[in-house]
């Protein structure tokens, strides 16, 4: 019988503990609203739904229509119930900006502004959906909504405080935003996660590659590692030296692909004579186990060179 102590060493070795314990699906569903008002009569709204980091939504705010990115971004809503929440979204992106410019101060109006919106539900271990709704204005924490209520932000101010005011006798609309955060969003999240489940438990191999970034000194080079390409998100890339992590590692931001996945580089400033025996190591969840590891200058081929997910070179 194997050991199951041994069995369970690789998964929580600190190296592996994210890909096999985190969530490898999105986990959350929210819209996104951005309104600019540059003058009393130029103002845009944009929109837009997100799984987690994932856009499955925009919203064409000349014709009040929304935009499905994914053939499975209706989730499992009919056609009628999806118009009928196009409709309500239409109405609300008039109608709101309406509302602000109406009730701004025209020195308000003078000074351009924008105001952000996030609403949404998340799913959480054990089953539990949680909904949220926050506003902001110019980039702060402005009001959110709770337990039925507009509640002010404290960066919000006396302005926030006001604009809860002003909303407290429109206790229709409080229900209509109740009814979609507690009870459409937590059913459109279960049936959009099922319904996008081949493309979003998807597992897409990174490729690989090294290059020298422009000198960060005299006698000093810049070590680049790229990795590209690869879906989920959660990668683990490092600079190493035989088994020693390179602690001076810089890991860049993660940037999409325009077909979904990620690229992420790490670079590694190093003495010029020091760059030998360097590699740069990559963990992805699609890899099962098998790392991908690029040594610095090996092959006679200098820094650049390839390697692909399935091992196999360029
Ligand atoms: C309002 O802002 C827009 C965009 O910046 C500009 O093109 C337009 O001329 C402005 N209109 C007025 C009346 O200031
Ligand atoms: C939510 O609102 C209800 C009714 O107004 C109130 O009884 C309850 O205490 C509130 N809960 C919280 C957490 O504020
Ligand atoms: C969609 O899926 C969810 C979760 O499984 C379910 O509760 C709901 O009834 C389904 N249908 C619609 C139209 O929401």
């Amino acid at each position: 019988m194997i050991s199951l102590s041994l069995l369970l060493l690789p998964i929580f070795s600190p190296c592996f503990f994210p890909f096999f314990t985190a969530s490898q699906r999105p986990t959350s569903f929210y819209i996104i609203q951005i309104t600019s008002f540059a003058n009393s009569t130029w103002t845009r709204y944009r929109g837009s739904g997100w799984l987690d980091d994932l856009q499955i939504h925009g919203w064409n705010s000349d014709t009040g229509t929304a935009i499905f990115l994914k053939p499975w971004s209706k989730g499992n809503f009919s056609d009628a119930e999806i118009t009928d929440l196009v409709e309500l979204f239409r109405v609300y992106d008039f109608s709101f900006i309406r509302e602000i410019l109406l009730s701004s101060p025209k020195s308000q109006i003078l000074d351009p502004f924008e105001i952000q919106g996030i609403a949404g539900c998340e799913l959480h271990s054990g089953g539990a959906i949680l909904s949220f709704l926050r506003g902001a204005l110019g980039g702060q924490d402005f009001v959110s909504f709770r337990n039925s209520s507009c509640v002010p932000a404290p960066e919000g101010g006396s302005r926030a405080q006001l604009v809860c005011t002003l909303l407290r006798p429109y206790g229709d609309i409080f229900q209509i935003v109740e009814k979609l955060l507690y009870e459409t969003c937590p059913r459109y999240l279960l049936g959009v996660l099922e319904a996008g489940k081949a493309d979003l438990q998807r597992q897409v191999k990174p490729k690989a590659w090294l290059s020298s970034g422009s000198s960060p000194g005299p006698g000093r080079l810049l070590l680049v590692c790229h990795v590209s390409g690869f879906y989920p998100k959660p990668m683990w890339v490092m600079w190493m030296r035989g088994e020693q992590e390179q602690q001076d590692t810089q890991r860049g931001d993660f940037l999409p692909n325009a077909d979904g996945t990620w690229y992420l580089q790490a670079t590694l400033d190093v003495a010029a004579g020091e760059a030998a025996g360097l590699a740069c190591r990559v963990k992805h969840s699609s890899l099962g186990g098998q790392d991908l590891i690029l040594y610095w200058g090996e092959k006679g081929l200098g820094p650049r060179w390839e390697i692909r997910g399935d091992g196999s070179q360029e």
